[in-house]
Formats: C-alpha cells, sequence, structure tokens
C-alpha cells in the first residue's frame, strides 16, 4: 500500500509492507544436482536481501539418492512440497549406469520421478533457449564466420505426450520372437496448447515460428501440421516456416542464424535440444522452463554428471539460468530476471570458463593475454563473481 493510497483505514493502523513472497520446492537431487543448486539459492538469497521480496524454500528429496532414502524417486514429501509451491526448482538427477542398475527400473529417476513430474504438473510446453551472446561466441565449437551475432534461438518442446507417454508393450509374438512396442500418441488438444505458446513467442520475438517435424513419414506429423493450419489462422502476422526434423538437425550446424523460435514434438525437442547445447559448446550452458497451466518447473536440460559430482568443477550456469527463468516466467520478476542473465554473462564475457567449456577459437580474444587455463574457475568461484556482479547490478539500480 502505497502512501498515496486512498484507504479508509484509520491512521493508526500500520502501513503494511509490500512483500511479495513465493514459495518454491527445492528438488537439489543426485550427483553434482546439490552443488549446483546451492549457486542458484545464493542468487534467491541474494535478491531477498536488496529487494522486496521473500523467497520460503521447500527443500523435498526427489532422484535416485530419493529411492534409497525414501523407497520412491518422486516420494510423497516431494508431492506436497511441489502441491504447495508457487514454481519448482529442479537439479538433475540420475546416477551411474551401475548405481542405476541397483534400482527397480519403474523407480529410476528417469521414469520414477522426471516424467510423473511434467504429468502431474501437465508441464506440456518446455522453453529451451539456445543462447550465446556474441562475447560469449568463443565458446561454441562452430567457425566465429558462422555465428558472427552469437546464437539465440528458443525451441519449443512438447512435453507431456508422444513416445514418452504413449502406451507401451513387450512380449513375444506368434512367431515366438520377442517384440517391443512403443506409440506415439497426441490428441488435438496437447498439439494445439503447445503450437500456440509457440506462436505467441514467435509473435513476441521476430514473427517467424520454424515448425520442425517429420510429415514425409509420420502420421503424427501429418496431424501436427494440420492442427497447426488451424492454429496459426489466429496469429496472421506469424511466418511459419516448415522443415523436416532431420533437415533441421544439418541447419542447426550450418547456419543456426536462420532460426529465432522452433516448436516441435517432445522426442525430436528432446534430441535437438541437446544438439543446441552442442552448438553453445555445452549442455552446462542450457538452463529449462517446463510450463504447465497452474504451475511451471524449471531444470538444466543436463545429466548429473556422476563422474564429476563432489569436485567443485561442475557449471551452475544453467541451475543459476533455472533461477533467472523462474523470475521472470513465474513470478514476474523481469527486471531481476535480466539482472542475473547479465551477471552470469558478464562473468563469462571477462574471460572465465568453467571445465566443461573449452575454447574453440585459435583467435580467442582472451587468449593472448592471458591463459584460459588461468581463467578456469569451479563451481563456487564461478557463484562468486555472479554474487559479486549481481550485488553490483541490484544496489546500482
Ligand atoms: C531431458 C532429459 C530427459 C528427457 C530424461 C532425463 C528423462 O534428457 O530433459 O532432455 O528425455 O526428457
Ligand atoms: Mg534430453
Amino acid at each position: 500500500m502505497s502512501s498515496a493510497d486512498q484507504s479508509t483505514t484509520t491512521s493508526t493502523d500500520p502501513t503494511p509492507k509490500v512483500t511479495n513472497a513465493y514459495k518454491i520446492a527445492l528438488l537439489a537431487g543426485d550427483a553434482i544436482g546439490p552443488e549446483i543448486m546451492t549457486q542458484a539459492v545464493r542468487v534467491l538469497d541474494l535478491l531477498a536481501k536488496h529487494r522486496d521480496v521473500e523467497f520460503e524454500l521447500l527443500e523435498a528429496p526427489f532422484g535416485a539418492g530419493a529411492y534409497f532414502s525414501h523407497g520412491k524417486a518422486f516420494p510423497d514429501e516431494a508431492k506436497q512440497a511441489c502441491d504447495a509451491a508457487d514454481a519448482i526448482l529442479k537439479g538433475p538427477v540420475g546416477l551411474s549406469h551401475a548405481e542405476s542398475q541397483k534400482i527397480p527400473v519403474e523407480e529410476q529417476a528417469e521414469r520414477g520421478a522426471i516424467l510423473p513430474l511434467r504429468a502431474r504438473y501437465n508441464t506440456y510446453a518446455n522453453f529451451r533457449p539456445i543462447y550465446l551472446s556474441p562475447d560469449m561466441s568463443h565458446f561454441s565449437p562452430l567457425k566465429q564466420s558462422v555465428i558472427p551475432n552469437g546464437i539465440d534461438i528458443l525451441l519449443i518442446r512438447e512435453l507431456v505426450g508422444g513416445l514418452y507417454f504413449g502406451a507401451k508393450e513387450r512380449g513375444v509374438n506368434a512367431d515366438g520372437k520377442r517384440y517391443v512396442k512403443e506409440t506415439l500418441e497426441y490428441d488435438e488438444n496437447q498439439i494445439r496448447q503447445v503450437l500456440i505458446i509457440g506462436f505467441e513467442q514467435a509473435r513476441q520475438r521476430k514473427g517467424v515460428l520454424h515448425n520442425i517435424h517429420k510429415s514425409n513419414v509420420l502420421m503424427s506429423s501429418v496431424f501436427w501440421n494440420e492442427v497447426l493450419e488451424e492454429v496459426r489462422v489466429d496469429f496472421p502476422d506469424v511466418e511459419v516456416i516448415h522443415l523436416l526434423v532431420d533437415a533441421a538437425a544439418t541447419a542447426l550446424c550450418l547456419n543456426p542464424g536462420q532460426f529465432d523460435v522452433m516448436v516441435m514434438e517432445n522426442m525430436f525437442g528432446d534430441i535437438l535440444s541437446d544438439q543446441g547445447g552442442g552448438i553453445l559448446g555445452s549442455l552446462g550452458l542450457m538452463p529449462s522452463a517446463c510450463i504447465g497451466p497452474e504451475k511451471a518447473y524449471y531444470e538444466p536440460s543436463h545429466g548429473s554428471a556422476p563422474d564429476i559430482a563432489g569436485k567443485n568443477i561442475a557449471n551452475p550456469y544453467s541451475m543459476i539460468g533455472c533461477v533467472a527463468m523462474m523470475l521472470d516466467m513465474s513470478f514476474g520478476l523481469k527486471a531481476e530476471s535480466d539482472a542475473v542473465w547479465a551477471a552470469m554473462r558478464s562473468v563469462f564475457e571477462a574471460g572465465y570458463t568453467t571445465a566443461d567449456l573449452s575454447v574453440h577459437e585459435p583467435e580467442n580474444k582472451h587468449s593472448d593475454t592471458q591463459s584460459a587455463a588461468a581463467k578456469k574457475v569451479s563451481t563456487t568461484e564461478f557463484g562468486d563473481l555472479v554474487m559479486i556482479e549481481l550485488e553490483r547490478l541490484l544496489t546500482s539500480a
């Protein structure tokens, strides 16, 4: 309530503090998950210190560790925390192949935790930004001449349908041969809702939507494109460019600058978004937002990297990027979100790297003056540098 507020209350009423309080379910996950989550939480603490905002963190077990401690990869404690939260921040889950074998197939982290989380909140639209600022473009394995302006693509992946969630069966057929059957299923509403998101994003950005499909082979893509023709009637200002998914894979390498917003079904999006991480130079640069009708959750696109867990070398960019996406998309804190992005980018633009990032470009501007290796920072050092810059941005605004 501002002092100018025409309130009818008496002057003895204390003016309530205008506080934006948010509940966040915190699912740190497995292996490097807790290490990178610690850095993400530092960002929330810093924002709470400098802005009129409060975050209540509901920590809960989730993933392979949760199976061992609670008997379930997505235990009731985690469901309750997620149900109660305004948004969910999830770290990567899963253990090494050998460790995973100790867990029944249906309770392994992917099938037992991630897919049920997506289904529970119907998080149908997965935003996967594939972004490198021009000053970070030396991280890309692509030639600088291919990405003169960096990379800036928003890949939107359908997340709760298709092969991932279709009927599955295994058995022995009439010839005595073992067989498997997995079904790519969509109803028209599932397709329509994610296409609408794609069109809206294209409208807000450059007015061009790349529709990625395989309609030369798959009936599901023919149907997808039929629904697209219906949806596009409401978006006459958006240009649609159709591209087959295999051709899109090539184009992402040869000329990523042709893409702005891309929309596609679940499995295509899983594969092409990892390729997105490839052209950035690391999946460690890929945060993502999983948006449902009532709730969203935020997770890095990468796995839990058990081989480097506990070494304090994981890149926390994607996890901190998830915080930035959550601030903007779930809480409407756009300026704060922008500050988090700016802080992280300025650290990389100053020449620092993390262990996952190699510098591909021989003429990298930092290599003459300073050895890139000398500027390779740990998980906590990257966090320290981001916090210094973020605090500067928050206090100079
Ligand atoms: C991703 C991951 C997941 C997926 C796995 C871990 C279930 O690869 O988010 O891209 O396939 O969706
Ligand atoms: Mg994937």
